[in-house]
Order: C-alpha cells, then structure tokens, then sequence
C-alpha cells in the first residue's frame, strides 16, 4: 500500500479519523505528525465510540504501528489520560511509538495561552486554551522541553527548574499572578514521565523503514490547512503546520516517500474561533447545519460557526498542498434543504472579482461570496450504501464540486459510522494517485 498524507482542507474538524481509520485497514503505520490536544476526533466502532485527542485513530487496528512524531506538541497528562481510557477499554497499545523529539506542554503554557488570550482584547484568537501556541513558540525559541528529555528525571528537573524561573518572572511581574510551583509541577509531573517512558524512542527511523518497505504508511493531519501557521489566515491560525508540508517537517520522511495526498472536506464549511469565514452564515440556515451536523467541538464543546462549501478555500487547499483526491464528508448534512450553495469566488470591494484565495484573506473585510445555487434533495441519505442510490442532485453536488477543484473526489461519508462511506475510487485509495 501507498504513503499517504491524510490532511484537513478547510479550518479543522473535517473528520479525517474516520478516513484514516478506512485507509489503516491496510497500511502498517499511521503517524500523527502535528497539533496537539487542540485537535479532537472521533471514532465510531460499531456501537462504541472513541474519543482521541492525540493517540492516532489507528490505535484501534491491533497490528498497526502507531506513532506520535516530532511534530506533535504532548500534554503528558492528556496523553496519560487518554491512554489509560484506551488500556480499560480493552484496545492494546503496545503497538504505539511516540517520538523522542516531541515537545511537551506543561502547566506554565496553558496559563501563558490564558493570559496572552485575555490580553489580546478585542483582537483574541479564541483558541483552544491548552497551550499549543505557547508551546510551539517555546519550540522556536529553543527552550522547550522535548519528549526525551523529559522521561530523564534529572535533566528534566534541570530543565523545569530553568525554564519555570523566566516564566514565573513574567507571570509575576507583567501580569501579577503567583508563581508557579517546580515541586509540584515535578512531583506530578514525573509519575507521568514514568508511564509514558516504554513508548519512547526514535520514530523517524521507524518511520522511514516503514515507508521505504511499501507497506504503507498513513500520515494523520490535525486541524486543516486554512489554520497552518504559514498558509493559512495568520494570525487566526494555530502555531503548526496541518498542511501536507507539516507531515514532512513532523516526521523526518522526505517528499520522494509520499505517494499521494488526500484532503478531508465537509460538504459546507465550518470554523471555531475567531478570523475570517467568508461563507458564514449567521442565520437559520447556518443555525440548521449546525444542530444537523452537530457542530460543537469535540475538544472545547464550542458552537462552530457553519457557512456554505467554499470551493476557493478548497481550490487553495488543493494547490498548497499537492492534493491528488479529496475526502468529502457530512453530505448527508445537506439533505432537507431545498437549495444548496457552493462559493466559487468573491466580489471584493472595488468591485472585482476574485476566483482565488487572497493571501491576505484574514483581513479582508470586503469580501462577499458569490454563490453558485444547486437544487436540493429531500430525502434522508445517511443509510445510502451506493452511488447509484444517491439522489440525482446529490450526485451534481459532488460532481460539481469535483469540477470547481478538478481533483477526484474518491470516498463520501453519510455519516460517522465505519459503514456510512461510499468508496468512489479505490485505486487512489490504494496507490495514493
Ligand atoms: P490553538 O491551536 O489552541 O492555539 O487555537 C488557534 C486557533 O485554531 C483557534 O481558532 C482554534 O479554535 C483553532 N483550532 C485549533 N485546533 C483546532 C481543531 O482541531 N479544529 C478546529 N479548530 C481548531
């Protein structure tokens, strides 16, 4: 089976564990390689569901080998948390790997986040609150704390000890709070470090063997690509790369290894926290798309906001990230809507038209979508098995889509069971192209 790089296409929260957790029934690894525990996915398995925030969804395939790479930022707790949740349930994990090199969030960076958050005023991120930017900038700065380093208790009481000092004076001093305390950050912190200890090691290695082999190997996006640090609506972003770029950076594999690139869509578009969103819609439309497609965070439980398909999101998405087929997902969403609505531009304020996705899109407050209006269809699709089945304006839809992109669309899901797919081109699936 191919390498292949499973990515979000609009702002997060497309679904992609449910295509990873497809295409892993015949791959030998699946890498997590960016995000932290901002990110949160679900599961369904018959009738149990199962809630990740950083283990990979492939954690649920027995002989799977899943890993956390360098690109992850780790809440030790979290993780621990997670993980135990996962052992009662019976799922083994002595199958997963996490990376030596990973960075690690600790308690000083969920109280920067808030604080920095709080100070931003009028012009906040809303993010998660879990200290992922904080992190990340700790990171670029070279002095966080990496995974290795951390399941060393002496070098990890060095560390804590010396980093914990300039955090507190800035704590103390720019925003008046207490300190934080080094013991007991240590103490609770190095019952962790013990746990997560046996599943330390050099995942880039691994990882390389794995994709050289051929056995496949499935690089697991989190969030999406109009989140990227880089690419995407700085500064309403978050502080990674979710971008197919980011499974590179993350992992330590080099291009020639990828065999192909899926993207994960929605069929309409959604956003949580703040920054541009051209096709919003604040009213009962996006209200209706909202309770149907029960879009609250899994992560936060936040409202997200709900608009229509925005095909000039999706066509950058396609562009920046190489996509050779897309994902796309919650059709089954749209069904009861006598119309639907595709954006396939924006009229900016001067009155020009614009059919591609300006770099500065996160302060373009005069753009407004053009639409393009489809016929609806009435009927319930959720339990629809086969394109042939589908209703006829649910087949345009996609067939639309896939000519306003011009990349395949390979799977639809119609909801969030295993069963709730239909496969539309299996070779992608299987070589990636
Ligand atoms: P942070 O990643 O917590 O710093 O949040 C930065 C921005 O990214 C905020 O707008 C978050 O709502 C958004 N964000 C982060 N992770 C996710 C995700 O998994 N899905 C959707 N939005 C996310």
């Amino acid at each position: 089976m191919a390498n292949i790089i499973v990515v979000g296409a609009q702002w997060g929260d497309e679904a992609k564990g449910k295509i990873v957790d497809y295409l892993a029934q015949r791959g030998s690894m699946v890498v997590r390689y960016s995000g932290g525990n901002n990110a949160g996915h679900s599961v369904i398995v018959g009738e149990e569901e199962f809630k990740f925030h950083l283990v990979p969804a492939g954690i649920l395939h027995p002989d799977l080998l899943c890993v956390i790479a360098d690109g992850v930022v780790a809440d030790p707790g979290i993780l621990v948390k997670e993980l135990k949740a996962l052992s009662d349930r019976g799922v083994t994990l002595s199958n997963l790997k996490i990376s030596a090199a990973c960075h690690i969030i600790l308690p000083y960076h969920r109280l920067q986040d808030e604080l920095e958050e709080e100070s931003r005023g009028d012009e906040k991120i809303g993010t998660t609150g879990r200290g992922i930017g904080p992190a990340y900038a700790d990171k670029s700065a070279r002095h966080g704390i990496r995974m290795g380093e951390f399941i060393d208790d002496e070098r990890f009481a060095a560390r804590l000890k010396s980093v914990l000092a300039s955090k507190n004076a800035v704590f103390t001093k720019v925003y008046g709070r207490e300190p934080l305390d080094a013991d007991a950050i240590l103490s609770e912190y190095r019952e962790y470090a013990k746990f997560l200890a046996p599943f330390v090691t050099d995942t880039a290695a691994l990882i390389y063997e794995a994709a050289a082999s051929g056995k496949g190997v499935i690089f697991e996006g989190a969030q999406g690509t109009l989140l990227d640090i880089d690419l995407g609506t700085y500064p309403y972003v978050t502080s990674s790369h979710p971008i197919a770029g980011g499974a590179l950076l993350g992992t330590g594999i080099g291009p020639t290894l990828i065999d192909g690139v899926i993207g994960v869509a929605k069929s309409y578009t959604t956003r949580v926290g703040a920054g541009a969103f051209p096709t919003e819609l604040n009213d009962e439309t996006g209200a209706a798309i909202r309770e149907k497609g029960h879009e609250y965070g899994t992560t936060t439980g936040r409202a997200r906001r709900c608009g229509w398909l925005d095909a000039v999101i999706l066509k950058y998405a396609c562009r920046v990230n190489g996509l050779s087929a897309l994902a796309l997902g919650h059709l089954d969403v749209l069904s009861g809507f006598k119309e639907v609505k595709i954006c396939v531009g924006y009229q900016s304020g001067d009155g020009t038209r614009l059919s591609d996705m300006p770099s500065n899109l996160a302060s373009r407050t005069d753009l407004t979508p053009i639409y393009e209006t489809l016929p609806g269809w009435t009927e319930e699709i959720d339990q629809i098995s086969q394109w042939e089945e589908l209703p006829h304006n649910a087949q345009a839809f996609v067939h639309r889509v896939q000519e306003l992109i011009g990349v395949p669309v390979v799977t639809l899901s119609l909801g969030p069971a295993r069963h709730q797919t239909i496969i539309l081109n299996e070779r992608v699936l299987q070589t990636g192209k």
